[in-house]
């Protein structure tokens, strides 16, 4: 779904903020992209949809030369989610807002309602509502809402739960997740939260100074202090957790994970 091979990048002539970066998502995966601030995340979702280009090498999204197709045919592949949503939001109702990018992509006006229609009432969103006047959540599910109106196959989330409660947080991921069970969309979720990557995403791929420091199945990742460390990333709790208890956990990965091991542990009369 996705390839970057060899890919060079900088915004100036002086330093590559990508180098020689190679590596492949496959279609229907839901990745993790993680690394500390100015790892160079955000560049690689930009890459990817065609906003940027290249220095050096390629980028291929479903087999598509981003240097080579217009980008206006790359985002009927690929949904963004930008990290904020008012740089998303630009329509004063709602109904507008999520019409929006049909429209600038030549969609038929029955198809259209009909898909604005559906989206609305699965987000529990008012079409009359001004967005800009809607709370934090609200704002992020009508940007989302938007995004997802034109079913990509491919969605890129920018940071997705930044300033969401917790209520929210899960609503969104929740609903973002069926997309990628039932509908094989593939997710590419650039995140500094580790608990909501270690709670969703299947592989993770960690960015340090521009180059690919590891990837690999999220529970594996989770549990790669080094290369944590090295990325200058925290780990999710109950994975570090079972990590220092030793061998015995090292399957342990969630919270009901943990305690059958430690009523497992206490069982067999153990101390920890
Ligand atoms: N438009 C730009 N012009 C010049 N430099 C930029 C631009 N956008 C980003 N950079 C620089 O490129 C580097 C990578 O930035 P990027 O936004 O990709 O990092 P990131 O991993 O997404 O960081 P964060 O976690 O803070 O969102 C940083 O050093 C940043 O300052
Ligand atoms: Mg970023």
């Amino acid at each position: 779904m996705i390839r970057f091979e060899n890919v060079t990048f900088g915004y100036s002539e002086k330093r590559p903020i990508l180098d020689d970066l190679t590596f492949h998502i496959e279609k229907g995966d839901f990745v993790a992209l993680i690394g500390a601030n100015g790892a160079g995340k955000s560049t690689i979702s930009r890459l990817t949809n065609g906003l940027l280009h290249p220095t050096r090498g390629h980028v291929y999204l479903n087999g598509k030369d981003t240097l080579k197709t217009p980008s206006s045919a790359l985002a009927r592949d690929c949904g963004f989610l930008f990290q904020n949503p008012d740089r998303q939001i630009c329509e004063n109702t709602v109904k507008d807002e999520i019409a929006f990018s049909m429209k600038a992509q030549g969609w038929p006006t029955d198809e259209i309602e009909g898909r604005v229609d559906r989206i609305i009432k699965t987000f529990d969103l008012d079409p009359e509502w001004f967005p800009f006047s809607r709370s934090r959540g609200e704002r992020q599910r009508i940007a989302l809402a938007s995004v997802l109106v034109c079913e990509p196959g491919l969605l890129i989330l920018d940071e997705p739960t930044t300033g969401l409660d917790y209520l929210e947080c899960i609503r969104i991921m929740d609903y973002v997740t069926r997309l990628n069970k039932e509908k094989g969309t593939t997710i590419l979720m650039v995140s500094h939260d580790m608990e909501l990557v270690q709670s969703y995403a299947r592989n993770v791929l960690v960015l340090n100074h521009g180059k690919i420091l590891g990837q690999g199945p999220t529970n594996e990742i989770m549990k790669n202090m080094d290369v944590l460390k090295k990325a200058r990333v925290l780990p999710a709790q109950i994975p570090e957790l079972a990590l220092r208890f030793g061998d015995e956990f090292k399957d342990v990965f969630t919270v009901e994970e943990m305690l059958d091991a430690l009523r497992a542990k206490a069982g067999k009369g153990g101390a920890l």
